[in-house]
């Protein structure tokens, strides 16, 4: 098939590319490098010797997408792009509602124009909300997200699955991600955050790797059997893996399906300290602060239906996670 990926220039879109093309499929990414480079784009080239053809635009440009959707004349858009920095998204939470509903909205308007029927997109477990107890269902009701960008998924999956309900000949393929972490077995491709790390993995390999003096944990004092958060991390090929199988399902499918993609399996953050001190053969220095504004103490996938559905499984393990985010941070001290 033929596959656009919008943002595909970014973390989890070029490890998406990788996946999509070692299964067969043409790749197409179209990206603004807002928080990217076109450098994730060869080295995907180099890894699976195969060629991808990248356009750079902003997908809030709709002449831009029309020439684009005309020229690939996608089988399915994977729809990626946006802006995921929580903290950054409640102080500047204008330019997120704009950037993130805006390119959607521009997508499913050049989609209809261009006769593509076919999106999966990037949601997240951030709609669940702090008021879902976890294992998170599918068939659970979105929650009260606890910041702007929550928000922008939470609406972005509304208006996604109100086009369906107006145009029933789409297939909708929303995929709720948990925490996705590691790097592609080559070290090539991995995460590369722009300044401090929001996320608790690229902080650590960052703290490993001498960039940064010391982590600091979010909180002791909640309620887990070590008193930190848990969250379900999950391999970042293993999600990439799983757009794979989601773009296939979209070929033979209408309407809106709904998938976590995470292992089922909650981690905490000592945990991942551990594992990570175990991945690098060094102690990872880290302090015990507040809690952070926003953290919800609990989130884990009831990861069945994919299994069901999509046949699709998360096989790696955090040991995993972590020796592959730590081979990426070796061989890219300072990212791409
Ligand atoms: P990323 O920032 O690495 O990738 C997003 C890409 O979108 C970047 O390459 C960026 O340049 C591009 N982009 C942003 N706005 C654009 C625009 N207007 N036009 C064109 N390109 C644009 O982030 P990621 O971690 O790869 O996340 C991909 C998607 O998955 C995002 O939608 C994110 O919200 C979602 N998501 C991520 C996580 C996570 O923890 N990483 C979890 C849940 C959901
Ligand atoms: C994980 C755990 C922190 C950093 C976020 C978004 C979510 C999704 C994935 C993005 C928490 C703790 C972290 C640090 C720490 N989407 N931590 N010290 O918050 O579960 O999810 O990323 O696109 O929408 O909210 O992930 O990696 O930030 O935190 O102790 O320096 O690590 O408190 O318990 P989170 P995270």
């Amino acid at each position: 098939m033929r596959a656009l990926l919008t943002g595909g220039a970014g973390y989890i879109g070029s490890h998406t590319a990788v996946a999509m093309l070692d299964a067969g499929h043409e790749v197409f990414v179209v990206d603004n490098f807002a928080n990217s480079s076109a450098e994730s784009i060869k080295r995907v080239e180099q890894i699976t010797s195969r060629t991808v053809k990248l356009y750079e635009a902003d997908v809030s440009d709709k002449a831009a997408m029309d020439r684009i959707l005309g020229e690939v004349a996608p089988d399915v858009v994977i729809h990626f792009a946006g802006l995921k920095a929580v903290g950054e998204s409640v102080s500047k939470p204008v330019e997120y509602y704009r950037n993130n509903i805006d390119t959607t909205l521009t997508l499913l308007e050049s989609m209809k124009d261009n006769g593509v029927k076919r999106i999966v997109f990037s949601s997240s477990a951030t709609v669940y909300g702090d008021n879902n107890q976890p294992p998170f269902t599918e068939d659970m009701a979105k929650g009260m997200c606890t910041n702007p960008y929550g928000w922008t998924k939470w609406m972005q999956e509304q208006i996604l699955a109100d086009a369906n309900v107006a145009d029933p000949e789409l297939s909708v393929v929303l995929l709720r991600y948990f925490n996705p972490v590691g790097a592609h077995e080559s070290g090539m491709i991995g995460e590369d955050p722009k300044g401090v790390p929001n996320n608790l993995m690229p902080f650590i390999s960052q703290v490993a790797v001498g960039r940064r003096d010391k982590l600091t944990v979010f909180g002791n004092d909640y309620d887990t059997p070590d008193g930190t958060c848990r969250r379900d991390y999950i391999h970042v090929m293993d999600l990439a893996e799983g757009h794979v199988k989601a773009a296939e399902y979209s070929l033979n499918n209408k309407g809106t399906e709904i998938f976590n993609l995470g292992t089922g399996n909650p981690y905490s953050v000592l945990d991942m300290v551990n594992s990570f001190e175990a991945a690098c053969g060094h102690p990872i220095k880290y302090e015990i602060g507040s809690r952070r504004a926003g953290d919800v103490q609990d989130s884990w996938a009831d990861a069945t239906k994919a299994a069901k559905v999509l046949s699709w499984k998360a096989e790696r393990n955090i040991d995993q996670m972590c020796l592959d985010s730590w081979n990426w941070q070796m061989k890219n001290p300072d990212g791409y």
